[in-house]
């Protein structure tokens, strides 16, 4: 569903080079869902926009389902993004814009007709429990409700593949895991392929199949989180802190 091949960037030339992502080999089958675990700057988000050519590589290619989008004009990539929706952790709203309207917001580059565009979107509120809060502005919205029609807005397109940026860190926990189980039924009614970036293990553990721990722009371990063995001290570092903080939890070595 999702293949990268040294898939690189880097931010800025010369001295003030950023390597936010290093050469890097990724296969996403459809279907899975795909944790990107790492500490802030890792290049976890780059990587998530990499997919869906939010961000150029620098280097490699990225194929989705099969087809090279690398050197793709912007209106091959409108077509793609149809395919590829994508959530944020502050939600991307538009304020002046009602949660109706945001949600058909997505489908108007579609061609689809007006009256197709406002059935969709009114039947992507009603997915995600919001038909009630249709006409309602974002400001007169909870963050967990803004989420939710942030949800909708990606999947009234009916993509193939969701990518989330830390989708839920913003939310209490109840809100965060109603959040959640939206996102674990997509993968079981729609078989979608997700791609999420969290801080969080018990997110991972809760949702994905496959967890890659990035560290300043390198993969630096895989792990099957149906039988978790991580291999790098960070990956240890992400389920030691699922039991909780400690004054005797070690950080890992910052090695400047
Ligand atoms: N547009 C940009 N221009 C310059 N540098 C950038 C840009 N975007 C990201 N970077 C740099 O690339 C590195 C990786 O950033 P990225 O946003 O991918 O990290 P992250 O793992 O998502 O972190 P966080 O958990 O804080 O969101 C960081 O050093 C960051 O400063
Ligand atoms: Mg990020």
């Amino acid at each position: 569903m999702i293949v990268l091949e040294q898939v690189s960037k880097t931010f800025g030339a010369g001295t003030g080079a950023v390597h936010a992502l290093h050469p890097t080999d990724l296969r996403i089958d459809a279907g899975e869902v795909v944790g990107l675990l790492g500490f802030s700057g890792a290049g976890k988000s780059t990587l998530l926009r990499l997919i869906n050519r939010l961000e150029a590589p620098s280097g490699g290619r990225v194929l989705l389902q099969g087809q090279d989008i690398t050197g793709l004009g912007d209106a091959d990539l409108r077509q793609v993004r149809q395919r590829v929706g994508m959530i944020f952790q502050q939600f991307n709203l538009l304020s002046s814009r009602t949660a109706l309207q945001n949600v058909m917001f997505g489908l108007e580059v579609s061609g689809r007709s007006g009256d197709e565009v406002r059935s969709r979107a009114l039947q992507a509120l009603a997915d995600v429990g919001l038909s009630d809060k249709a006409e309602a502005y974002p400001a007169q919205l909870s963050g967990g409700q803004k989420q939710r029609v942030a949800i909708a807005r990606a999947l009234a397109t009916e993509p193939s593949i969701l990518l989330c940026d830390e989708a839920t860190s913003a939310l209490d926990p109840h809100t965060a895991l109603s959040i959640l189980r939206l996102l674990k039924s997509l993968k079981e009614r729609r078989g979608m392929t997700l791609v999420i970036v969290t801080h969080d293990i018990k997110v991972a553990s809760y949702l994905c199949d496959r967890a890659i721990v990035l560290e300043k722009g390198r993969v630096v371990d895989r792990i099957d989180m149906r039988a978790p063995q991580p291999a790098s001290l960070l990956g240890k570092f992400f389920f030691e802190t699922a039991k909780g903080w400690t004054d005797q939890t070690v950080l890992p070595q910052e090695d400047a």
